[in-house]
């Protein structure tokens, strides 16, 4: 097709890797002019997309530092998830036209993507993606909604269903409810008519998070607010009969960890998500090793005969590809139906990315944070 005539733009550069997320946000990521890219160096299954917006994602804060698994290679631009509108695409793809609204699977396509498109992140005013990675946004989703849905909700899945087996009936804890995957999670514990207790350190997020279906929230902080978490045990038990829960979702890690291992019943399953609480597990400047590793307590999961399950996404479906078809089919008849819809607390202009990064790694969002080239 034609070549297009597209303005000029810009956008986010990781030069380097940082110490920490928020060393690499004060020190080695800049905004810089971006050309549009030249559709006669694009291959004839690319689609270029005019980003709309763009998820602000742990996993972004994380890659900025390499203390995510996967390393990207500076310079880069950040941005596992996005979406936007064809700008041009190539002369055999087919399944979406100029100029309409589509998202992008971040496991095929940006930084977080194991090929050649991983140079085009959302932080940015345009990207290029292959085809296979180009969905058509559905009708019933905004483009901040839509760059929030895979990553967020294939981890609930992944981690609830495929890992967890959570039932129908069955009580869950979900630690960090209030963030990206953590929000995903009671959507869909609620989907499958699981109860939900959800835990969080701030009363407002949490009344959010009850707003977005939790039946019972607990703040986890400690009375004096000195650092760790309250011991909440006695509260579950109240809230389950005596009895515990049937599984644990734990994203946050550390001393919320402990403590929710004494919140499940005998021969419940403590599903390990990841561990928010504890970012520095490994060195900084994508120095690999784990020098500050959680640890959990042999005697615990002994004695109270529990299954824990470690929950790599990724990582699991890199290894049996097999399991994202039936995932993907149902989370989308979920988006179809109208049951579930992603919660995006927070919005900024890309001008304010640097914002935007702090507010996620503060902890101020509920759910998705997007910018906004
Ligand atoms: N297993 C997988 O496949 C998979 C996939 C994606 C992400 N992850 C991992 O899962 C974890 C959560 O990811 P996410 O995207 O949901 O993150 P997020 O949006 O930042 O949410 C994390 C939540 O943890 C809570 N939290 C409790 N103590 C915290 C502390 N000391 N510092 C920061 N947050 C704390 C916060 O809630 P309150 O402020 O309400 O306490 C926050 O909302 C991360 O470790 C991420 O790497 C795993």
């Amino acid at each position: 097709m034609t070549a297009p005539s597209l303005p000029p733009g810009h956008r986010v550069l990781v030069s380097e890797l940082g110490e920490s997320p928020t060393d690499a946000i004060d020190h080695h990521l800049t905004l810089i002019p971006m050309p549009a890219p030249d559709p006669a160096t694009l291959g004839p299954k690319d689609v270029l997309i005019a980003v709309k917006s763009a998820s602000v994602g742990w996993v972004d804060l994380l890659m900025t530092s390499g203390q995510y698994q996967h390393l990207a290679k500076t310079p880069y631009t950040p941005g596992l998830e996005y979406a936007g509108v064809v700008a041009w695409q190539g002369p055999e793809v087919a399944h979406v036209a100029v100029g309409e609204p589509v998202y992008v699977d971040g496991f095929l396509a940006g930084p977080r993507s194991l090929g050649a498109y991983q140079a085009y992140g959302g932080f940015a005013t345009y990207a290029v993606a292959p085809a296979e990675a180009v969905r058509r946004l559905p009708p019933q989703l905004s483009f901040d909604q839509a760059c929030n849905l895979l990553g967020n909700y294939e981890t609930a899945i992944h981690c609830l269903l495929t890992c967890g087996k959570l039932q129908a009936g069955e009580t869950v804890l979900i630690n960090g409810a209030s963030g990206s995957t953590g929000l995903a999670a009671v959507h869909v514990a609620k989907l499958v008519g699981a109860t939900v207790l959800a835990t969080g350190r701030s009363d407002d997020k949490l009344a959010v998070v009850q707003a977005q279906g939790a039946d019972h929230v607990l703040n986890c902080r400690t009375e004096d607010g000195s650092p760790g978490v309250r011991r909440f045990r006695e509260d579950v038990k109240a809230l389950t009969g005596g009895r515990g829960v049937d599984v644990v979702y734990d994203g946050v890690g550390g001393d919320i960890s402990v403590e929710s291992l004494r919140c499940l019943r005998f021969g419940g399953r403590f599903l390990i998500v990841g561990w928010a609480a504890t970012p520095d597990v490994a060195r900084g400047k994508g120095q690999r090793g784990a020098p500050n590793v959680n640890v959990l307590p042999t005697n615990i999961i002994m004695m109270k005969g529990l299954t824990v399950q470690g929950c790599p996404t990724v990582i699991s479906t890199l290894n049996d590809p097999s399991l994202r078809p039936p995932r993907l089919e149902r989370l989308l008849a979920w988006v179809d139906s109208g049951a579930l819809r992603p919660h995006v607390s927070h919005v900024f202009p890309l001008t304010e990315f640097q914002e935007a990064m702090r507010a996620k790694w503060r902890g101020d969002v509920i759910g998705g944070c997007v910018v906004r080239p």
